[in-house]
């Protein structure tokens, strides 16, 4: 069984769908951290963000993986560890650039395919149910307001000891959303055949049984 999940930034996707696939048994595959490992393989090698043909030749040398750990899923870019380097401001900052290069976006999406191969899976993303895994049995929208999305945020950089104003996160989520929502490749938008699900007012476990709920009914 294939189940995705799509939405806008800091919606909570990834912890839900970590948690979907602990409770499932399914593996879990954060496609957001596969487009944050490329733009730090392009500020690794000093390579312009937008300079698709570059990062591409050095993409189609690298290997992006997850590896379990008792800190939770590792993300490595061939043996470096960039768990926490995909996720500082400068990295969020510009992955929207690196990941609106059709080439890019390509090459990503031929891995997470792979990836998917034969495993019961949750992958989440913005182009997942569209694009990646269109017949996927169970397909989820998941949205929150923008302020929610930066008071989440906001939470999650307080704890990491990151003391950026709640404001600008909201203006970044935005700047983001608008980005990602109107690239000429793989948009985010909803499929057709997606549920929504809004978890401005729900508990991230009211959101995972909702999921696990979808994925009973399709079994
Ligand atoms: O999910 P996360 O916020 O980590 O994703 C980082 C960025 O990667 C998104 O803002 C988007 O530009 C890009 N992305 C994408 N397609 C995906 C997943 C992420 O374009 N399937």
């Amino acid at each position: 069984m294939q189940i995705a999940i799509d939405g806008p930034s800091s919606a909570g996707k990834s912890t839900v769908a970590k948690k979907v696939a602990q409770k499932l048994g399914f593996i879990y595959c954060d496609t957001g951290a596969m487009y944050r490992a490329a733009t730090v393989l392009a500020k690794e090698n000093g390579i312009d963000y937008g300079d698709e043909e570059q990062i591409l030749a050095k993409l189609s040398q690298s290997e992006i993986s997850f590896k379990p750990s008792e800190k939770g899923q590792l993300v490595f870019l061939n043996d470096e560890d960039v768990t926490l380097a995909i996720r500082t401001p400068e990295i969020t900052n510009n992955v929207s650039q690196v990941s609106a290069l059709p080439k890019i976006r390509e090459e990503l999406v031929r891995q997470q395919r792979k990836i998917a191969g034969d495993h019961d899976i949750v992958m989440d993303g913005r182009d997942i149910g569209t694009t990646v895994l269109p017949n996927a049995e169970v397909k989820v929208f998941l949205i929150a307001s923008a302020s929610e999305r930066a008071r989440r945020r906001y939470d999650e950089n307080i704890q990491k000891g990151i003391m950026t104003p709640l404001a600008k996160l909201q203006e970044e989520i935005e700047i983001r959303d608008y980005k990602d929502s109107h690239r000429e490749i793989s948009p985010l938008t909803k499929a057709t055949d997606a549920s929504e699900i809004d978890s401005t007012n729900l508990s991230i476990q009211q959101v995972v049984d909702k999921i696990v709920e979808l994925a009973n009914n399709a079994r």
